[in-house]
């Protein structure tokens, strides 16, 4: 900002001219020529002086009256709208400029919102349909016990679906707005230790091998709870896609002063022009047409390991397999 333009620079201007100018006139005229009428001259003085004075704060009222009335404008419902830059380059134009750069952070945060519950009834749309025309078609005629059985416990499996997905997304709004009370510090290593565990026990049924190296005693700090759902995620992913017998190595190191998670697995991999998509929401790749997902799991985990100040990224070739490195940095 140009300092002769700033609004603190014309007041304190005003305020020195009047303060010379009547320095000025007082030796001059009181004390020196001693004129006849120093006192209607004094008395012009003050009034111009008190004229410019009013007209200076006349425009800051006016342009403050101006921007207030153009924020009132302003609603959820018209963000895109900005407000129009006065033309004095001073403080009320900073303060307008700072608006609009709130709004267009606002504006982003609203659309990405908009974006997200139209994704959400998206997802939850099809598969309530798919119950509701299975309930009308098994109303259509008379069925046995057992076909009532039958349609229950698919009905059961999909609303089971329904209930992840529904947490899935609950925990994806809410990555984003943690509760700072609940950070606290957990030990890492004890924390993957356990996460290896539950990953033995998810690959029993595909006879998928689990390799662990872990170093203990890395100690951080976060959310211990949120961490491990989204470091499952990952663990999750590796045993859905990788085939029957395959293996999986899930390790833990201290690099520098970061904290390195890796998780690799020998699977189907991931094509070259879907790894820039796999972590945006509901992304899903080609060939998971067998496997179970809403394409959350790797969102959830981006958010969450941002929350934790970390980093994640894939390496991966198709048909060979793909590995996952997480980076926290520990101090
Ligand atoms: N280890 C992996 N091997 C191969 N492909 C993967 C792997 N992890 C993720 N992907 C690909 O990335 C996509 C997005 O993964 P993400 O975990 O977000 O969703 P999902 O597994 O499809 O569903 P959800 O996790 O919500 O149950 C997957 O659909 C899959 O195509
Ligand atoms: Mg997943």
């Amino acid at each position: 900002m140009k300092k002769s333009s700033s609004l603190r620079f014309k007041l304190f201007f005003w305020y020195i001219v009047s303060l010379v100018l009547l320095g000025f006139f007082i030796v001059l005229t009181v004390h020196i020529y001693q004129y006849e009428y120093s006192a209607y001259i004094l008395g012009g003085l003050l009034f111009i002086l008190a004229l410019i004075g009013f007209i200076t704060i006349y425009n800051i009222t006016q342009s403050i009256i101006n921007l207030s009335s153009q924020i009132r404008q302003i609603s959820s419902k018209n963000l895109d709208k900005r407000i129009s830059p006065s033309k004095n380059d001073d403080e009320i134009g900073e303060l307008g400029r700072s608006f609009n750069e709130l709004l267009d952070r606002l504006d982003v945060a609203f659309k990405r919102e908009r974006q997200f519950i139209a994704d959400v009834a998206h997802e939850m749309k099809t598969p309530i349909a798919t119950l509701r025309s299975s309930f009308e078609v098994t109303l259509h005629k008379e069925r046995t016990n057992d076909e009532y059985k039958k349609i229950i416990k698919d009905s059961i499996v999909e609303t089971d679906r329904l209930t992840t997905t529904l947490r899935d997304v609950l925990d994806l709004a809410w990555s984003e707005v943690p509760n700072e009370n609940l950070r606290s510090k957990f030990d890492l290593s004890e924390l993957m230790n356990e996460m290896t565990e539950i990953a033995q026990k998810l690959a029993l049924k595909k006879h998928i091998s689990i390799r662990h190296s872990i170093i203990s005693n890395i100690q951080m700090l976060g959310f211990r709870e949120r961490l491990g759902r989204a470091i499952l995620n990952i663990i999750d992913n590796a045993i859905k896609y990788t085939p029957h017998d395959g293996k999986i190595t899930i390790s833990l190191i201290q690099e520098y002063n970061n904290a390195l998670i890796t998780i690799k697995d020998s699977g189907q991999g991931i094509e070259k022009d879907e790894v820039d998509h796999i972590f945006n929401r509901f992304y899903r790749g080609a060939k998971t047409d067998n496997v179970f997902g809403a394409g959350l799991g790797l969102a959830i985990t981006k958010a969450t390991i941002g929350i934790h100040k970390g980093a994640i990224k894939v390496d991966s070739k198709p048909k060979v397999g793909s590995t996952f490195t997480i980076a926290f940095p520990l101090s």
